[in-house]
């Protein structure tokens, strides 16, 4: 009789994102040629996948030294109103398209990005530009936990404990000047841990952004560890954004350039697939995405699907920033 025994990092049948849904979202990356970029991946990598074990979730760098900084006392007025997921979903089902296309792409991947030393420039509209390394300004900030929900736009859902800080501190550290409107972040670029970079047809790095106001707003979180230890790479280490009322894509990972700007940003989503994804993003159950309905999220790993809520149902925190923009697309 054949057993097979599935690897430890395999995913349970009831967390994989329903097929149909993977296979619209592939139909943009398809286009941008994003799925030659993974064939890419998988084709000099192969071996490696095949040897490497998937990093452990939880494991950052080997020598981090921020590790002593967790766990963070976690901040009680952001409750999730659902249960916190498992540590090995969160951890192994992931979407980072630097590391290929698939939900387990970057627990097996992400290991090879060095993220020490990892600098971060403020660029634009600063006062002054300047570059920080990650510990230092990890060890300058209010560090807090907070269990967020998250929401993709592929309408899969989840909560986690996050530790981090405002944005809004982040913002006060570069002393934007004041004609800045909006925060640009771009991810890291790097060909040889990322052979879908290689790519140049997709616009590479990965960037994302938001007005002053939705990056000063308290909900906007600068992502550093979970479930009290430092981030793993898989989820963005050493630095990730989420912003809990918009769609996953607007919450960029791996960051390296922080750059203030009058203009509002083009950003990958935009570039790739300027009909299906724009600049706000926010979860609207009420405006189905172009190939798809908004109206019901699937919790992962509780083979639950519920209706979607309006902002992600952080509307009372971020409603007013979006009053007078009616007439704008604010899903998109
Ligand atoms: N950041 C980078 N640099 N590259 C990416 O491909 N994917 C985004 C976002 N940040 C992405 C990224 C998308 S589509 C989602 S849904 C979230 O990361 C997923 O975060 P998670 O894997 O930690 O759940």
């Amino acid at each position: 009789m054949l057993i097979k025994i599935k690897p430890s990092w395999e995913l349970p049948e009831r967390i994989v994102t329903p097929e149909h849904l993977v296979m619209n979202r592939r139909g943009v990356l398809k286009t941008a040629g994003m799925l030659a970029a993974a064939g890419a991946l998988a084709g000099c990598d192969q071996s490696k996948v095949a040897e490497t074990p998937p990093a452990a979730p939880g494991a950052a760098s080997d020598a981090d030294p921020t590790a002593s900084l967790y766990p963070v006392k976690r901040n009680e007025a952001y409750q999730a109103g659902r249960e916190i997921a498992p540590e090995e979903i969160v951890s192994r089902y992931n979407n980072y398209y630097e590391f290929g296309v698939d939900k387990g792409d970057p627990a097996l991947n992400a290991h090879r990005l060095p993220i020490r030393p990892w600098e971060i420039s403020f660029e634009g509209l600063v006062e002054k530009p300047f570059k920080t390394d990650f510990d230092t300004l990890v060890k300058a900030m209010p560090l807090e936990e907070r269990v967020y929900r998250h929401r993709c736009v592929e309408t899969w859902a989840f909560a986690a404990p996050w530790s981090g800080f405002p944005m809004k501190a982040l913002v006060d550290y570069a002393k934007p000047q004041s004609g800045a409107k909006y925060v640009v972040m771009k991810s890291w670029m790097n060909t040889d841990v990322s052979p879908a970079q290689t790519q140049v047809w997709v616009p590479w790095p990965y960037t994302e952004g938001l007005t002053i106001e939705e990056a000063t707003n308290e909900l906007a979180f600068m992502v550093t560890g979970a479930y009290g230890k430092p981030l793993p790479k898989q989820n963005g280490a050493p630095l990730r954004l989420h912003t809990p009322w918009k769609y996953g894509f607007k919450s960029a990972k791996g960051i390296q350039r922080i750059i203030f700007t009058d203009q509002r940003p083009q950003t990958y989503w935009m570039a790739l697939g300027p009909t299906e994804y724009g600049f706000w993003a926010n979860v609207n159950p009420q405006v189905p995405h172009p190939r798809w309905s908004q109206a019901s999220e699937e919790v992962l790993g509780t083979g639950q699907r519920v209706p979607t809520q309006l902002y992600n149902g952080y509307g009372e925190q971020v409603a007013s920033l979006y009053a007078n923009l009616a007439s704008e697309r604010l899903f998109m």
